[in-house]
């Protein structure tokens, strides 16, 4: 068992998922319990995670320091190493931040595992093993360890950090200023596996169970070769599609036994989460589960014809409820986008309910709403106790607190990758595991400022555009996500002789896989100028588009 310490990180359940995906046991704990926690004879390694807060602000959360001293290794990822550094005699200061990639060097030789600068002294230091000389790593920091405690030393540095990468090899506490669980940081799970080596080391049942698990996977992939030559990413999909099989079972028998003779009403918008959420209801309860799509005029176009193939195969014919009108007008004068998802949540779950009434008079007995929420909608809404809010994602944040309805949200725990390893599992065509997700607030979140008619109708041209020339150019299957944004900031442009003064709209396109942190896509640049061109010339009042090359993070994928 590997225990993780969240201090209120994005990602500490993305650390908990990657040991799994090692093989070893997870269990995600706040600070305050470690150090009773830590007496549990199963401990066999402990993880601190990042984290929003300074280690020296009031109230920030911290960890009893003689944790450090009970024997166990310990990784300390960002926060988590400012903390231990702080507890342990060294220095933090609020440095030169840091967001997305940075080039991590070691100092170590390759292979050699030997500090240039003492050339007589050799340092096994095994978190490094099987590592690059020089890599890419993603960072999130405002405050940087600037002395480390007595016995550290420094494996790697980047640019601007100078510990980025330390170990005190003695006690088997090591610290990361950036974040291995990542995926955009390469090698990241090689470091984590190494740290489960570690911990094997000193408690033998991690590495066995590490290895049997990877043993059983060269047999299922017929491969003779040693273990460590079989691919991460061929090993983690095939010990995931296992654990997902489980889960598929699971979740069915879940939603047959919690809602009982009772009748479920489910929130499909024919992305990829409400879909695979709908079709494991409808697998599980049959016709007792009705998909609800609310057509707010915010969707994409073909959404609704998207929707009413799905459940085909079911025999389940969705409830279809058309409220542009509605919803336009609610929306009319809002500016801020938490008010505007507040109001399309609200607006939907008064929608639900008046479905409820209607299905219950007919003599259903509808006690349940299904949400295709997944992880990445949970931590942003503040999932965990010291975690930062970043939005209130509609189908969490946004619903209102005194909701008739009680939530089913079988898909809570899964990342948007797994979820789509899930549908595939479930045999779902690929134009729907596919689909490159949608906001559920849909483009009120991609127009800044209030959302009009005319607005709705530019953002809904211009992201026709983008699709058309993106789908011509083949290179929609590398992209995640991608969208137009109304910035609401204005231009000048000169058209046919005269000065014209419109709007500028940015341009987002993104490379991900779980959603938690993405790479703005390196389109060609014929394939911009296209696009650009195009937008300008039949979109009425864009007087330019800009491409967004930000990361995330620091930024997030939309632009609210
Ligand atoms: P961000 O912007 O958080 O996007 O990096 C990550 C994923 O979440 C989607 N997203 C939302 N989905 N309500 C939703 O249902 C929201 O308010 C919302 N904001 C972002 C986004 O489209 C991307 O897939």
């Amino acid at each position: 068992m590997i225990f993780i310490v969240d201090f209120g990180s994005q990602t500490a359940h993305l650390i908990g998922r990657r040991v799994r995906e090692l093989g070893s046991d997870v269990k995600i704990v706040h600070p305050e319990e470690i150090r009773q926690l830590a007496n549990d004879k199963g401990i066999k390694g402990i993880i601190l995670s990042g984290g929003p807060s300074s280690v020296y602000q009031k109230g920030a959360p911290t960890i009893d320091f003689q944790v450090f001293s009970l024997g166990i290794p310990i990784l300390c990822i960002c926060y988590g190493l400012q903390l231990m550094a702080k507890l342990l005699g060294g220095k933090v200061v609020s440095g030169r931040k840091e967001y997305g990639p940075a080039t991590l060097k070691l100092r170590v030789e390759s292979g050699e595992l030997r500090i240039k600068e003492k050339k007589l002294s050799t340092f096994n230091f095994q978190l490094s093993t099987k590592l690059p000389q020089q890599f890419t790593v993603w960072m999130s920091h405002g405050d940087e360890v600037v002395e480390l405690p007595k016995e550290f030393e420094i494996i790697g540095s980047t640019e601007h950090v100078k510990n980025a990468f330390v170990a005190d090899e003695k006690r088997k506490i090591y610290g990361v200023q950036f974040h291995p669980e990542v995926e955009h940081t390469e090698n990241g799970q090689q470091i984590l596996k190494n740290f489960l080596e570690i911990c094997s080391t000193c408690h033998p049942g991690v590495a066995a169970t590490t290895t049997r698990l990877a043993g059983a996977l060269a047999k299922r992939v017929g491969s003779q070769k040693k273990i460590d030559s079989i691919a991460f990413p061929q090993g983690d999909s095939l010990l995931r599609s296992g654990a997902l099989q489980n889960d598929i079972m699971r979740i069915k028998d879940n939603i047959k036994k919690t809602t009982g003779e009772a009748y479920v009403i489910g929130a499909v918008s024919g992305g990829v989460d409400s879909t695979v959420a709908g079709t494991l209801a409808a697998d599980a309860i049959g016709s007792r589960f009705i998909p609800i799509y609310v057509d707010n005029g915010l969707m994409r176009d073909g959404t609704r014809e998207h929707v009413e193939k799905i459940f085909k195969n079911h025999h389940i014919k969705p409830i279809l409820i058309n409220v542009k009108k509605e919803m336009l007008k609610k929306l009319k004068g809002i500016t801020d986008p938490e008010k505007k998802r507040k109001i399309i949540g609200n607006f939907y779950i008064e929608i639900f309910e008046k479905e409820m009434q209607k299905l219950l008079n007919s003599g259903k007995n509808v006690k349940y709403l299904l949400q295709g929420t997944i992880y990445s909608d949970v931590i942003e809404s503040q999932g965990t106790k010291h975690a930062s809010k970043i939005k209130s994602h509609h189908n969490v944040g946004g619903l209102p607190k005194k909701m008739k309805l009680k939530l089913l949200e079988p898909l809570k725990h899964l990342y948007k990758d797994e979820v789509r390893e899930v549908g595939k599992l479930l045999d779902l065509p690929d134009e729907f595991v596919y689909k490159q997700p949608f906001p559920g607030p849909g483009y009120a979140v991609r127009i800044r400022g209030e959302v009009t008619r005319e607005r709705l109708e530019k953002e809904r041209k211009a992201d026709n555009i983008v699709m058309e020339e993106l789908r011509k150019a083949g290179l929609l299957r590398n992209i995640f996500i991608s969208f137009p944004v109304m910035t609401d900031a204005f231009s000048t442009a000169v058209k046919g002789d005269g000065r014209f003064f419109g709007e500028v709209i940015a341009l987002r396109v993104v490379e991900s896989k779980d959603i938690m942190t993405s790479k703005w896509s390196h389109l060609p640049y014929d394939v911009l100028q296209k696009i650009s061109s195009r937008i300008v010339n039949e979109v009425p009042g864009i007087s330019r588009v800009v491409y967004d090359i930000t990361t995330k993070p620091p930024a997030t994928m939309e632009w609210e």
